[in-house]
């Protein structure tokens, strides 16, 4: 196990760059190995997760050449690399080959829901497995829709390991229970090899990553070989991706191949959320986040505080790899308690455990509702976050759905668990330089699986972080 230690040290100051984002960089191992020709792939994030989709496309007959661009130096003087150029050989739409051992997603939810939906419609048989923790995951709810499209997979009840009999699939509508992109994301993928459109409608939004890659991507079949006779007797074509609200449809029929990717991956919002809650609570602090995704699917943690009072300017606002960028610049506040529910919370899904430290320093009770969902990420994250805040002196309620958090209180250092959630991890890291004295956060290496270079970006900024040993310092 390696342990991180946190001690309170000063304000934060300076400017700093936050690991790729995860979601795209999934995205872009699996969308540049379907398709028509080299991607280029700048930025990608080296984590844990994303580094078992990239020996899951490998060991599905892609050739990815890795380049490491981007190192930070931890205390142990060991290199951590924080960011890699990948060129990806991509064979099309129908040039995966069949696996010749299980595929391993690791601790990777995204990898694994996201592969079973372009699995299920591959001519060969595949397995997905991870690890334990992985293992306890609900895959139901893409495997069900997945069924619905004629795929062939045997669940471990409701769980993975997932057996794949790949096979053609059918078009169809899908109405989700839960705003989901992993579920929508696998749904859409699997479209590309069904044999009539697939739509899928949301009960609320949900990152659109997937449907912004694919319209760049999408080479549309030739008009000739599309044309329909319209009412008038005009020829019409059909799109291969309507995006109609909270409706997305894709039709594959409209699809003549991908084209391969060149791009560079924008900064990860769920990793900036850290430094970003950091410099908030600290007091005298000013940092400056670059380069940060800040599609409007993702930013529900900067609307809340600045609900609560935090001041959070965007600067050099562009577009980076098809998605929004902008530099942030956080100074400390005092925060006030809100309330959180519906729409808002699918826009921060991840954010919910550095939420709960910021309210802990916020004036007031702050209510988070509609999150059930947090029970079934890396961790029931209801339970871990009340668990350990707890531990440092926080006043923090479970709800089925949330919890609820009187503020402020003084946070002390201690002894707290990761459980081997990597944003469990770092929100108590955060909570540790908010709080009196030392912290020492358990089982820190699982940070790397979303933020290698973290410790490293904290220590810039001038955050106390010191690792507990000098073994598997990559986080
Ligand atoms: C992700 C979607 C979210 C999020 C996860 C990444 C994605 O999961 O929690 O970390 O890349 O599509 P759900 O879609 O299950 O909410």
């Amino acid at each position: 196990m390696t342990q991180l230690k946190v001690i309170p040290g000063g304000p934060l100051h300076g400017t700093a760059r936050v690991a790729g984002d995860k979601s795209l960089s999934h995205r872009a191992l699996m969308l540049g190995a379907l398709s028509d020709g080299v991607s280029h792939v700048r930025g990608l994030l080296p984590g844990g997760d994303c580094l078992a989709t990239l020996g899951c496309m490998r060991a599905l007959g892609i050739e990815i050449e890795v380049r490491s661009d981007g190192f930070s130096r931890s205390e142990a003087a060991e290199a951590v690399t924080t960011s890699l150029d990948v060129t990806i050989h991509g064979r099309g739409l129908r040039g995966l080959q069949a696996p010749t051992a299980p595929l391993d997603c690791i601790r990777a939810g995204t990898a694994m829901r996201l592969l079973t939906g372009i699995l299920a419609g591959q001519p060969f048989d595949s397995i997905l497995t991870g690890d334990p923790q992985l293992l306890r995951r609900p895959m139901r709810r893409v495997v069900e829709p997945l069924r619905a499209m004629g795929a062939d997979i045997t669940d471990t009840d409701g769980r993975a390991p997932l057996t794949i009999h790949g096979r053609t699939l059918h078009g169809g509508e899908h109405r989700l229970a839960v705003a989901s992109a992993q579920v929508k994301s696998a749904i859409l993928l699997a479209g590309l090899f069904a044999d009539g459109p697939v739509t899928v409608h949301q009960p609320g939004p949900s990152r659109d990553h997937t449907e912004r890659m694919l319209k760049a991507q999408i080479a549309n079949r030739k008009l000739a070989d599309q044309r329909i006779s319209g009412s008038a007797g005009l020829p019409t074509t059909h799109p291969a991706l309507i995006v109609d609200g909270l409706t997305v449809t894709l039709n594959s029929s409209a699809i003549d191949h991908l084209h391969p990717l060149n791009m560079t991956i924008p900064g990860d919002i769920s990793s900036a959320a850290f430094p970003l809650v950091a410099a908030v609570l600290v007091p005298g602090s000013e940092i400056t986040l670059t380069g940060v995704n800040v599609n409007p699917t993702r930013t529900g943690l900067l609307d809340v505080l600045a609900a609560m009072g935090a001041e959070i300017v965007w600067v050099n606002e562009g577009e980076q790899g098809g998605e929004p960028v902008a530099d942030l610049v956080v100074r400390s506040a005092r925060l006030r308690g809100t309330e959180i529910g519906g729409d808002t919370v699918v826009r921060m899904i991840d954010e919910f455990p550095i939420l709960a430290v910021a309210a802990t320093q916020a004036e007031g009770r702050t209510v988070v509702r509609d999150a059930a969902e947090l029970r079934v990420k890396e961790t029931d994250r209801v339970a871990v976050v009340v668990e350990e805040l707890r531990k440092l002196g926080a006043t923090i309620e479970p709800l089925p759905d949330g919890f609820i958090i009187e503020g402020p209180t003084p946070l002390h250092g201690a002894a707290v668990d990761s459980h081997g959630d990597h944003r469990l991890g770092m929100a108590l890291a955060v909570a540790g330089l908010a709080a009196e004295g030392e912290t020492v956060i358990g089982h820190a290496e699982c940070i790397a699986d979303s933020f290698p270079g973290f410790v490293d970006v904290m220590a810039q900024l001038g955050g106390g972080f010191h690792h507990g040993d000098t073994e598997n310092t990559k986080f």
